[in-house]
């Protein structure tokens, strides 16, 4: 049974700069089911953060929508934007914006103090279970600063997770990981989808995680170039269509999915 749609995108545009302007991304117009995990790549400066600030509200398009559930978020007010984004979003960043007064657990509980008033003891223990599964049991209660950046990636993955997020926006989760850390943060992110059929949206430069994804989404210079369905297509011919220089996505503005993947039948 197809998914509902979480997210829309319906031609968003984003133009930076008032005198000079430089337009980031053109015409962006795609849907991501509930459930899915989709991962976006592109070369650096291609626009990959930018769309994912868009969609998680923290940047508005210069023009188009932006729907999650059917609600449009140009529509809705800063402080509505904010509550959304505290009950429903995860939001790992490419840098953490950690508070570096506090320490580990207390950074990981902070959102749910601002959103919903003095953490319980079950959200406590929640938070501690969260840093216990990204390797950070004994460094709960040390400073932020005494951290490393990798260590502090995790901190960050943690506290993304407290709140249930439907929707998981993670910039490059695992960029400043060693293998077998990024992989632990992988399985857990995993572990947490398939138990409350979550959505992620996820960029990485690296291949390896994107072909574990559901779906893969290339931008190059601000435009969706390339789709590819990896479990569909199998992985040999998923790189194929990676490493290949052609777009399988031309016509901006048309909704990706709706057309014919190669070798998905
Ligand atoms: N606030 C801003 N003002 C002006 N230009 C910006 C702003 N934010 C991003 N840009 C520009 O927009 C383009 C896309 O940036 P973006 O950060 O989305 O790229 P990216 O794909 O995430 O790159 P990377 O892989 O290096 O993180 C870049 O050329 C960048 O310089
Ligand atoms: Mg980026």
């Amino acid at each position: 049974m197809d998914e509902p749609v979480l997210v829309a995108l319906q031609k968003v545009n984003k133009v930076y700069g008032v005198a000079v302007k430089y337009q980031v991304l053109f015409d962006i117009t795609m849907t991501v089911p509930r459930g899915q995990f989709l991962a976006l790549i592109g070369p650096s400066g291609s626009g990959k953060t930018t769309l994912l600030n868009i969609i998680g509200a923290l940047d508005r398009p210069t023009s188009g929508r932006v729907l999650i559930e059917g609600q449009d978020l140009g529509k809705l007010s800063d402080e509505a934007l904010a509550r959304f984004r505290n009950r429903f979003l995860g939001f790992i960043f490419q840098f953490h914006y950690l508070l570096p007064e506090f320490n580990a657990l207390e950074n990981v509980l902070i959102p749910y103090w601002i959103g919903s008033g003095k953490p319980g003891k079950e959200v406590a223990e929640k938070a501690m279970y969260l840093l216990e599964r990204v390797g950070l049991k004994d460094a709960a209660r040390k400073r932020i600063t005494l951290l490393s950046g990798g260590q502090q990636q995790r901190v960050a993955i943690a506290r993304a997770l407290l709140n249930d997020p439907q929707l998981i926006l993670a910039d490059e989760p695992t960029g400043a990981l060693d293998t077998k850390t990024g992989e632990q943060v992988l399985e857990l992110l995993d572990e947490i989808r398939q138990q409350s059929n979550t959505t992620m949206i996820m960029v990485t430069h690296n291949r390896d995680v994107a072909l574990k994804a559901d779906r893969i989404i290339e931008l190059i210079d601000g435009k969706l170039c390339k789709e590819v369905y990896p479990q569909r297509v199998g992985l040999k011919e998923a790189m194929e269509i990676l490493e290949s220089h052609a777009c399988n996505l031309d016509d901006v503005g048309e909704e990706p999915s709706s057309r014919t993947q190669p070798g998905s039948r």
